[in-house]
């Protein structure tokens, strides 16, 4: 998965592709490239790491052209080196590519076959080799293109430019999202909106199938079948701004930091405050015909949803289905049509999540998803969109849009309760009051810095580290050793508390710390009795709770005192200590915090 970007412009380019790959960085971040052409010549310069040293590059040895693509890489074939970079081009042809193509390994073998040397140990190499064998066979770019297309296998979207066609790019779009922007007498396409913000505003998304042929003076766009069809314009609301890290040294800092005011706006579009009653806008099933939900997520908006079940399965009374959406999908899960199946995705990209999405439309689902970024594939694939107001996250490891998910699916929750009839008025008001506190109590958790800084010191040491915690703070625990691996790069693993009898208590010795969610709830004295059997073996005991002082007597590394809330909304509260405990640990490792090694922020590959 990578971001690919193609201008037609009046003026060189390049400087205009590499603002457009900054934009693309969240996509992938391991190595970069860029091709224009020239007077009729193709021309490349790439750089393995991140985008800065393209920049230099291009500096040093500048590209002229006014016809270019570009592309920002995350590997799956080949590893991130120079050689293996985007662009790929023959003589003839330059290619970017977003995707994976599955049957490369066929395609290779054949064309080797034929005499075609390889460069590199990209699946993407064999697609500038068959559009460009076409095109020896005497057809023009956008007949090569074509046939190159009806040979290819797999989820992709692509970029072509060609040699002597200084007005020429040709794009496809199967599985992959990609986007075409118009200017004045400039033209141009990429992964994402947000991607050509800075130049147009007036954009076309491609269909799964599409290839368009493109100048500067228009383009035209065929289905899979080679039929003309038209794509409707939009006017995109992406926002041409770069966001800023402000005042703080990441943007993950301050991102954590925003949750009080995004959570705070996030809820105020679902709540009427003023009533203490949750409003939805109108929705296209009843919460009350429902016999099951089913949830599909990945990474951390997966753990948002395991949250939910807890919290959809006690107020509403309402069973919950819910998987990784890489399983989901080829589970073959049998759904009655006429259900509901929620979606949860920051980036609304995550393939993955995507396919399962799909499969449930053909099962017959209503299709309702809880998405940050507007226009993206899920919602437009959805009969409903609840959207999360985090504002945009930078940051790969996500924190503020999981805390907004959380209030969405608290919501959503409340309201499945009072259409069923299993939760009372009384309760909900008691409910969302409850939420409507949480940005206060977030705004205190974060005044207290230094106490988390003082923690990393010492969990910088450890080589892995166990969280705990029950109920509905399990999938805190998943979540909070989830994010420590991300950014600290120190092994860590989540455990429902009364598993830790069953496998990990034989880890635990004095150089593991482990890290207990523990809210004063109706759980409290069996998850005591399990920091006590932890703490027996030697564990070094990280204990976040409101009752702090109960973990006295344990050998601690610390107790931290959270505020005393409402059980219901302690997942959104402990969130954060799990988020600071990650971040400074990070920061005292020296870590890539915003871009951890090997991740990226939307993932677009199975
Ligand atoms: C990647 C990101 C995670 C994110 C997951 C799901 O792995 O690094 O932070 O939770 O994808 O992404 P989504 O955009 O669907 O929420």
């Amino acid at each position: 998965m990578c971001g690919i970007v193609g201008i037609l412009g009046k003026e060189p380019v390049s400087g205009q592709l590499l603002e457009a790959l900054k934009r693309l960085e969240y996509r992938g971040y391991d190595s970069a490239g860029v091709a224009t052409v020239e007077n009729g010549e193709l021309g490349r310069r790439r750089a393995e790491g991140k985008l800065h040293n393209l920049e230099a590059r291009l500096s040093d040895d500048p590209l002229m052209g006014r016809l270019g693509i570009g592309h920002t890489r995350w590997a799956t074939h080949g590893a991130p080196t120079e050689a293996n970079a985007h662009p790929h081009m023959t003589t003839r042809v330059s290619v970017v590519h977003n995707g994976i193509i599955e049957n490369f390994k066929q395609l290779r073998s054949e064309l080797e076959s034929a005499g075609v040397e390889f460069s590199t140990d990209t699946d993407t190499e064999v697609i500038a080799h068959l559009v460009s064998r076409e095109m020896d066979a005497g057809h023009d770019p956008a007949v090569a293109v074509q046939h190159a297309l009806g040979q290819l296998e797999g989820a992709f979207a692509l970029a072509f430019i060609f040699k002597d066609h200084d007005n020429l790019m040709i794009a496809a779009r199967q599985g992959s999202p990609l986007a075409v922007g118009y200017g004045d007498g400039e033209m141009y396409l990429g992964s994402d909106a947000i991607a050509l913000a800075p130049f147009t505003d007036t954009i076309s998304y491609l269909e799964d199938g599409d290839w368009v042929v493109m100048t500067r003076e228009g383009l035209a766009i065929r289905d899979r079948q080679g039929a003309a069809v038209e794509r409707p314009l939009q006017k995109s609301v992406a926002s041409a701004l770069m966001v800023d890290k402000g005042n703080h040294r990441h943007f993950m800092a301050k991102e954590i930091h925003e949750q009080p005011e995004m959570v705070g706006h996030t809820l105020a579009n679902f709540i009427d405050f003023a009533n203490s009653r949750v409003q939805l806008p109108d929705m296209p099933f009843e919460f009350s015909s429902l016999d099951r939900i089913s949830i599909s997520a990945c990474g951390t908006a997966y753990f948002a949803g395991l949250v939910a079940k807890y919290w959809f399965e006690k107020l509403a009374r309402l069973p919950v289905e819910i998987d990784v959406a890489s399983e989901f999908r080829y589970r073959d899960v049998p759904m009655e049509a006429g259900g509901l199946s929620l979606f949860i995705s920051q980036s609304g990209e995550t393939a993955d999540t995507l396919a399962a999405l799909r499969y449930c439309r053909e099962q017959g689902q209503t299709i309702v998803s809880i998405v940050n970024v507007r226009e993206s594939s899920i919602e437009r694939d959805s009969d409903a969109v609840l959207p999360t107001l985090a504002g945009p996250e930078i940051g790969v490891a996500s924190t503020k849009a999981f805390t907004c998910q959380l209030s969405v699916l608290a919501c959503l929750a409340i309201a499945a309760g009072r259409a069923r009839g299993t939760l009372s008025e009384e309760t909900e008001i008691e409910l969302v009051d409850a939420l409507s506190e949480v940005p206060r109590h977030m705004s205190a958790i974060l005044r207290d810095g230094r106490t988390y800084d003082a923690l990393a010191h010492s969990l910088a040491k450890a080589s892995d580290v166990l969280y705990l915690g029950r109920g509905v703070n399990y999938p805190i625990a998943l979540e909070g050793a989830l994010k420590l691996k991300e950014i600290s790069y120190i092994h860590a693993e989540g455990y429902a508390a009364g598993e830790l009898k069953h496998g990990p208590i034989a880890l635990i010795d004095e150089t593991m710390p482990v890290v207990v969610v523990a809210p004063r709830d109706a759980m409290f004295e069996k998850t005591l009795s399990n920091v006590q059997e932890a703490a027996a073996r030697g564990g070094r005991i990280v204990f976040l709770s409101d009752a702090e002082e109960k973990a006295a007597g344990c050998d601690l590394m610390a107790a931290i005192k959270l505020p005393a809330v409402h059980s219901f909304t302690t997942p959104l509260i402990y969130a954060l200590p799990m988020q600071l405990i990650a971040y400074h640990t990070a920061v005292f490792l020296g870590t890539d915090v915003d871009q951890p090694r090997n991740l990226a922020k939307s993932v677009t590959v199975e």
